[in-house]
């Protein structure tokens, strides 16, 4: 929510700010700015929609400097305007920074500060920030920054230049990610690696409160109180390629074809003589793994579906109480997690602001913690006991569809690994269900080539304004993904539901106009979900299915099936997501909806 990017160095600040921020994009996207430094003099320049717009201004006023700060916004606090766009300056123009998160407390201080004089000219809680900056700033940068900390709640990741000093930008953060990047001469600050990563893969991760300052001789960062931290830099594993579109027209049809390879590396040196082996990942021993009796599983959005697939693999496979929530609700009920309970917050972003928060409130009440999310060294990888790792690279469509993939497939790999060590499952029965895992990532890519059949369903329901999604069991959770990702990015109304519920209120809704997309594997559930097809055509509903390759009987009752290859009950969501996923992007297609950048949403949710 919201992109941050900062540089300082040799090169052209503009044009290392524009590259971060195309490629931060994915974090909001209704208004972009940046500033730069030069001459000492600090120039701003600001454009309501996307980064190319402010592009073509940054051109047109030939826009030079070594040193500047950007950011791409997704706006809380006023509306989408030249004015609210960041950054934002003081009054006096000494100061000027970019912001990422929400302060709480924004009106009590705009009112001090209007008391005493100040003008301001936006409706952000950010130009709280910049006003009381310099009015806190007596000659003593870290000075200031120490009291503006003690001054502000909320949330915030903060990039700030002043006026006065030259070669240097100063950065904040609490509750909001920021990375900073070392180069050879040069540095650098992101909310997110992508942004870094034409440039350095040397990082260093802000802890809550610090305080960091970056010149082109390296980083300095201290923590809320002034004192002087040590930092240690990481190496990030990822490649430039990786966040490139190459021939695809966007990203998120590349990412659905990365699918196959995505299980191919989530399943890499994590089965080793035929059986699960993450102990490299989760040093647990027997006697920790048995002390647990509660599973709490904690998400949001596409991640929470994930869970709720492995919701229902865990509790046949392990004898634990498996209890799945979105992190927004988990926070504020009373289910007490204790020393007895085992919670797995599942993130691709890993900065969700509520999952961050339920993981806090877990942690805090005796849980042992463990994160499944795609960002080694993300706020959430760093607050928890234990994490594993989705390895599904960087997703850079909005719309999550890959690391569904990576994280149902890391959490079949930890169910198994767990359902051993509790002996809950038999070595049989895991080794005949991990043999067919390794089978899936060419399952995958098989229906991946079946594409055809799926943009001509979408080009026959392109003009639909309703659908209802169902499947019951394991396909419950993959209706729920379907009607997601198409309400996401074709802004199409879908309602998914379990299909037995459906007569429970949902069916109201059927007619001929509305489709509806049957998740319908041959499973022990097929006959059951049949019967509610037939409830369903009896209304005259049309019905797409989503089915079992031999399966002639479906053909008989839907009025078009896709296929997928045949695979055990319980990995049939690997296969039948990606038709969903597929009709999805090309219903967004036909109706030429912004598909890797759909209207209202931004990639990593950071404000509750
Ligand atoms: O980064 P996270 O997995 O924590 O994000 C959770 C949701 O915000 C995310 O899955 C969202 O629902 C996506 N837009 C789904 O496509």
């Amino acid at each position: 929510m919201c992109g941050i990017v900062g540089y300082v160095g040799m090169r052209n600040a503009p044009d290392v700010l524009l590259e971060g921020l195309k490629r931060l994009e994915y974090r909001g996207y209704d208004s972009a700015g940046l500033a730069v430094k030069s001459d000492g003099r600090l120039e701003v320049i600001k454009e309501v929609g996307k980064v190319a717009d402010l592009a073509r201004l940054v051109e047109e006023r030939q826009l030079e400097g070594c040193q500047g700060i950007g950011h791409t916004r997704w706006a809380t606090h006023g509306g989408v305007s030249v004015d609210n766009a960041h950054p934002h300056c003081d009054d006096c123009g000494n100061f000027v920074l970019v912001h990422n998160g929400i302060i709480e407390n924004y009106l009590d201080l705009r009112e001090e500060l209007e008391a005493a004089g100040v003008t301001f000219t936006s409706e952000t809680d950010t130009e709280v920030i910049v006003q009381l900056l310099a009015r806190l700033y007596q000659k003593d940068m870290l000075d200031a920054l120490v009291k503006l900390t003690e001054k502000l709640r909320g949330s915030y990741a903060l990039a700030i230049m002043n006026r006065e000093i030259d070669g240097t930008f100063y950065c904040l953060r609490k509750g909001s990610p920021l990375i900073l990047g070392i180069g050879d001469g040069e540095g650098f600050c992101a909310s997110d690696v992508p942004a870094l990563l034409p440039y350095t893969r040397q990082v260093v991760y802000l802890e809550e409160g610090e305080i960091a300052a970056v010149s082109r001789d390296g980083i300095q960062v201290w923590a809320s109180d002034g004192q002087r931290v040590e930092k240690s830099i990481s190496t990030i594993d990822w490649e430039v390629s990786m966040t490139e579109k190459a021939a695809y027209p966007h990203y998120m049809l590349k990412e659905i074809h990365e699918q196959g390879a995505v299980l191919r590396t989530t399943l890499k040196g994590r089965v080793e003589n035929g059986k699960v082996d993450l102990s490299p990942e989760l040093a647990w021993d027997k006697k920790l793994v048995e002390s647990w009796r509660k599973l709490h599983i904690v998400a949001c959005g596409t991640s929470y579906y994930a869970a709720l697939v492995a919701e229902r693999v865990l509790e046949k496979w392990t004898d634990l109480e498996v209890k799945v929530d979105i992190a927004s609700e988990y926070r504020y009920r009373h289910l007490r997690a204790d020393t007895e309970t085992l919670a797995v917050f599942v993130s691709q972003s890993g900065e969700t602001a509520d999952t961050l928060a339920a993981c806090r409130l877990a942690r805090s009440q005796g849980a042992h913690c463990l994160a499944v999310t795609n960002v080694r060294g993300s706020t959430l990888a760093r607050e928890v006991h234990d994490v594993l790792l989705l390895k599904a690279g960087p997703e850079i469509g909005v719309a999550a569809t890959k690391t569904f993939m990576g994280q149902i497939a890391a959490l079949y790999l930890f169910a198994l690994y767990l359902g051993r060590m509790r002996e809950t499952l038999s070595a049989a029965e895991g080794n005949r269900l991990l043999e067919e895992m390794l089978r899936l990532p060419y399952k995958v890519e098989v229906t991946l080539e079946r594409e055809d059949s799926v943009r001509a369903l979408a080009e026959k329901y392109a003009d639909r304004k309703d659908f209802l999604f169902l499947g019951r069991g394991m396909s419950f959770p993959v209706a729920l993904e379907g009607a997601l990702k198409l309400k996401e990015i074709s802004y199409v109304h879908a309602e998914a539901y379990a299909a037995g519920e459906m007569k429970h209120g949902p069916i109201a809704l059927l007619e001929a106009a509305v489709p509806v997309m049957v998740i319908i594997p041959r499973d022990g559930l097929y006959e059951k979900t049949l019967s509610n097809i037939q409830e369903a055509k009896a209304r005259k509903a049309p019905i797409l299915a989503v089915a079992t390759d031999g399966d002639e009987l479906i053909s008989r009752h839907a009025n078009d099936v896709l296929r997928v290859p045949w695979t055990d009950e319980e990995m049939t969501p690997f296969l039948t997501v990606v038709p969903l996923q597929l009709f999805a992007y090309h219903m967004a297609r036909l109706r030429e909806c912004e598909i890797d950048q759909p209207r209202n949403l931004a990639k990593s949710v950071t404000v509750e």
